[in-house]
């Protein structure tokens, strides 16, 4: 229990090591084991400046750089033995190195404290997460194009209040999800800009009188410049707050569209059919299909936005500038991108190999009176009616056709004109779903003459081609 007889690593002024508890609380390295090569990137660039700032020599200056590509290698090779007593992946590090070349490891922390190391690490870790959402979404993007493509002109009903409220073409539809997409993209990069400052060199909070070039190691380590405060440079978790934001909004996305999905495989629906490499069986009733990874999708929105509101809580009332609490960013940012990866990765393969059924699309759109708008639409143009009159006169329309059981194009001219007497058989064009969407030609409407532009405008702005 008691620390004593442990080995103190805090040198001279500690007498013993810590206790167990103290060791489980405060130990980061079963997760921050994964920052390993932020890590020894970040000590390379440092070692280099010390070197040529001619803070330590350049024999010292070697046997480091070597040291740690052995390290990295060990780790790559799964030889490295981490140890939870060494606390975190900085002070592992540091450890293997003074093994591998003595006493002048110890000079690689001159001028730097784990404080700014671990806010550049996870800098780094940050941009490499940014990146590999943005080529994650221009695959989901490729494939929602692809599907928008073929399906310019079939038409589904669009809805509001989950009713069927005016006919629209699936290739629409998608492309909405595509400008989705596209935005979490732009918040991506906006991310990635702010995110993209060095905390090397801030040192434990206030800096250093070592005379080093954190300009040289910001650029080294592709920073766009060195954070300009040393006290927010270790205390701002700002990039992680943006990041998980990003992804909640993102994993809202992503939910959105599992969720239509599900819909969609639905029974009174079957719009779409998932592939079978992307639906589960049932173990008790044979004849189910079930798109069990959309639901999955679906559901991570709720950790992600909850590794969000954590974080946020975390750093409520923290005062400046380092506190151990600030320890407690990386295991929601590591879940929350590991979450976001996944359900991006399984939502492009469910997506690429969708079927979707066009004629369950057509026939359900044909249901619903979807065209009353059009009627209307007719009415104010034909018999130059005021648009809310026209509309009073279409809802008795509907009225009609509802107490007959039939479609709006089913009642017959005559029994039209009883509701509204100048009304002639021009007005047929207009009730058919296709004419409804054909119609419908305003900037970013539905017509598949429109989603055929927009498909070529969306592959050029998002994918470049
Ligand atoms: N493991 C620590 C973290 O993740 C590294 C920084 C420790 N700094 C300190 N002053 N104890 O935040």
């Amino acid at each position: 229990m008691s620390g004593k007889g442990k080995s103190a690593i805090w040198g001279g002024r500690f007498q013993s090591g810590p206790a167990d508890v103290m060791e489980a609380i405060n130990a980061s390295i079963d997760f921050d084991r994964r920052l390993y090569a932020q890590d020894i990137a970040g000590s390379r660039a440092h070692c280099a400046m010390l070197m040529d700032k001619g803070i330590i020599s350049p024999k010292d200056g070697n046997a480091i750089l070597a040291g740690l590509g052995q390290i990295h290698a060990e780790i790559e090779g799964g030889t490295f033995r981490f140890k939870r007593a060494l606390e975190d992946i900085h002070m592992n590090v540091e450890a293997r190195l003074s093994r591998l070349v003595g006493p002048a490891a110890g000079r690689l922390h001159t001028g730097r404290s784990r404080n700014d190391q671990v806010a550049t690490d996870l800098r780094m870790w940050v941009r490499e997460a940014l990146d590999s959402l943005d080529l994650r979404l221009a695959r989901l993007q490729a494939a929602l194009i692809d599907h928008a493509e073929r399906h310019v002109a079939t038409v589904m009903p669009g809805f509001t209040h989950s009713q069927a409220a005016q006919p629209v073409t699936l290739g629409h539809h998608l492309l909405a999800y595509v400008e989705m997409f596209g935005r979490d993209r732009g918040r991506v990069a906006d991310c990635r800009r702010r995110a993209n400052e060095c905390p090397l060199g801030a040192v434990a909070l206030a800096g250093t009188a070592f005379p080093i070039d954190r300009r040289a190691t910001a650029s080294a380590l592709g920073f766009d410049r060195p954070s300009a405060n040393s006290i927010d440079a270790v205390s701002d978790r700002d990039f992680v707050l943006e990041f998980l934001s990003v992804g909640a909004i993102l994993a809202v996305h992503l939910s959105r569209l599992a969720e239509e999905i599900v819909l969609w495989c639905a029974d009174g629906f079957r719009f779409v059919r998932l592939s079978d490499a992307f639906s589960t069986g049932s173990s008790i009733m044979p004849q189910k299909r079930n798109p069990d990874a959309a639901e999955l999708v679906r559901a991570k929105a709720g950790r992600i936005i909850g590794a969000l509101t954590g974080l946020l809580v975390v750093l409520k009332a923290l005062p400046l500038a380092y506190g151990k609490d600030l320890q407690e960013d990386k295991e929601p940012a590591f879940d929350a991108a590991d979450s976001l990866a996944l359900s991006l990765d399984a939502m492009s393969g469910m997506v690429e190999d969708a079927a979707f059924d066009a004629e369950a699309m057509r026939a359900a759109a044909a249901k619903g009176y979807a065209t009353a708008t059009d009627l209307a639409d007719w009415l104010v143009r034909n018999l130059n009616m005021p648009f809310r009159k026209a509309h009073e006169a279409t809802g008795r329309l509907v009225r009609r056709a509802e107490r007959r059981g039939c479609a709006l194009d089913e009642l017959s001219l005559a029994e039209m004109r009883t509701i509204v007497p100048g009304i002639d058989d021009g007005v047929f064009a207009v009730l058919s779903v296709e004419n409804s969407v054909k119609s419908r030609t305003s900037f970013g409407g539905t017509a598949p003459a429109n989603v055929r532009r927009a498909v070529q405008a969306a592959r050029k702005r998002f994918l470049g081609t």
